[in-house]
């Protein structure tokens, strides 16, 4: 069995959301010891954002060798996708969305004929079947009033439900910059919520 584990904070050892992705591969690891792991690190090892001249490769249109290294990552990207069984994603919030690294990692996935196809019954997703397990932190609280704001949770049920995964886990860590009582207290329910999810 295949786990990615992808993290796109860029707050290193201060990342909240690092430390949640961590304890849920560690959780999902000891319970199955022979679960092989990739890393994707998409601060540490930032993937190219999407071109017009990668979609026009895409598309048949000869390929300027500038481009090579585009083409390489985002292959990459999208096999390491495919292969995995498993994908835990550290997903913080930054100005009210995903940071954009980890956009550019999303624009590597959702691939026509790869992960989604479109029918005469309208898109139909292919990549049923794989469990995705996100941890998100956040530095307010985005219940109630505040719903509306929140571009990071639901962004990623839209992308994650686009291409037809159903096993779909968010823990959230809330209001960790609202104070360092709360940032405790986010981060522990948060761990202790890895601690517990299903082991398969
Ligand atoms: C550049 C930046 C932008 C942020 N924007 C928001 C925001 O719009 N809303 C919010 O609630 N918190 C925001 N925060 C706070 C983070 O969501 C919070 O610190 C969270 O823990 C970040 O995850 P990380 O610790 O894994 O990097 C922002 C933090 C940074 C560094």
């Amino acid at each position: 069995m295949n786990l990615l584990h992808v993290d796109a904070s860029v707050l290193g050892d201060h990342s909240v959301s690092r430390k949640v992705s961590a304890a849920i591969v560690a959780r999902l690891q000891a319970a199955n010891p022979s679960l092989s792991v990739t890393r994707r690190d998409l601060a540490a090892d930032p993937i190219p954002h999407l071109s017009g001249l990668h979609l026009a490769a895409a598309q048949g249109v000869e390929t300027p060798v500038h481009i090579q290294a585009e083409q390489a990552a985002a292959q990459a990207a999208l096999a390491e996708f495919l292969a995995a069984d498993v994908v835990v994603i550290g997903a913080p919030m930054y100005n009210f969305n995903i940071p954009s690294q980890l956009k550019a990692w999303i624009d590597r996935i959702l691939i026509a004929g790869k992960t989604f196809r479109y029918t005469a019954a309208g898109p139909e997703g292919l990549a049923a079947g794989k469990r995705v397990i996100v941890a998100v932190s956040r530095g307010n609280f985005y219940a109630g009033a505040n719903a509306g704001a929140e571009h990071v949770e639901s962004y990623l049920r839209v992308v994650f439900g686009f291409i037809g995964v159903t096993d779909l886990t968010f823990i959230a860590a809330d209001g960790v910059q609202v104070g360092p009582e709360h940032r405790e207290r986010a981060l522990a329910g948060a761990l202790q919520a890895a601690s517990e999810l299903r082991a398969a």
